[in-house]
């Protein structure tokens, strides 16, 4: 599939979002919705009413990035409104196997996500269910944090992992992404790239879009 660049509205103008995702739209490959609940993560954002909303307003595919608890309820859902890829946490999950199964049934990609803190063993049993591994880079809640680059060696765990999968895994890494830090990822093996401030907080959010996929092209492995 190649490199993919997944900007994050968490840190733009919510109040506006069809606007803000328009400005990325055409250099996008997908958009990161972040949902966060207020009770997985000490943070609270929007949900399904809200990107059911926007949907109607984008071209580019969702993204969501749910930071939720009890993703076994709550995850199809987001699917079922035609979001493309849905991630949930391991660690909030009854039955993240089911949960997966659910999102692909509702005709997304599942994916699956791991806090700076839990093993890739987590995701071991989830593995033949899941389209992408998402390593988090900062511990989930907010934008604008600092890269964790001690977590590089478990994007290059999840790279073998994917690898030796039958089935084509994505790496997506998320939290701290930007020009300082995306070469780094690639070159560990990530390919699908979060970046949520390094994307906003530039004038020209299309451009920085545009160099971050030629920074993460030129440092990916052959
Ligand atoms: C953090 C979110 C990220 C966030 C990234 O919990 O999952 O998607 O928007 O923002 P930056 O790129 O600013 O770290
Ligand atoms: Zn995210």
């Amino acid at each position: 599939m190649g490199i993919q660049i997944s900007p994050s509205v968490l840190n733009a103008d919510l109040s506006n979002l069809a606007a803000e995702v328009a400005r990325v739209e055409s250099v996008a490959d997908w958009i990161h919705l972040d949902v966060m609940d207020n009770q997985f993560v000490p943070n609270l954002t929007f949900g399904l009413p809200v990107i059911e909303a926007l949907l109607r307003h984008i071209t580019v595919p969702a993204d969501c990035h749910l930071m939720i608890a009890d993703p076994d309820r709550w995850a199809p859902g987001y699917a079922e409104a035609g979001a493309g890829s849905v991630t949930f946490h391991v660690e909030a999950a009854a039955n993240p196997r089911m949960v997966a199964k659910d999102i692909r049934a509702a005709g997304a990609r599942a994916g699956v996500a791991v806090k700076p803190g839990t093993s890739l063993t987590e995701i071991a049993d989830v593995l033949p269910f899941t389209d992408m591994i998402l390593i988090m880079t900062v511990e989930p809640g907010f934008g604008g944090q600092a890269f964790m680059a001690d977590m590089l060696p478990k994007v290059r765990e999840a790279r073998r992992i994917a690898d030796a999968a039958d089935v084509d895994i994505w790496v997506q890494v998320d939290g701290g992404v930007g020009p300082d830090s995306i070469e780094q990822c690639s070159a560990a093996g990530a390919d699908v790239f979060v970046a949520g401030s390094a994307v906003y907080r530039d004038p020209d959010p299309a451009v920085m879009v545009e160099q971050l996929r030629a920074l993460a092209e030129n440092a990916a492995r052959p």
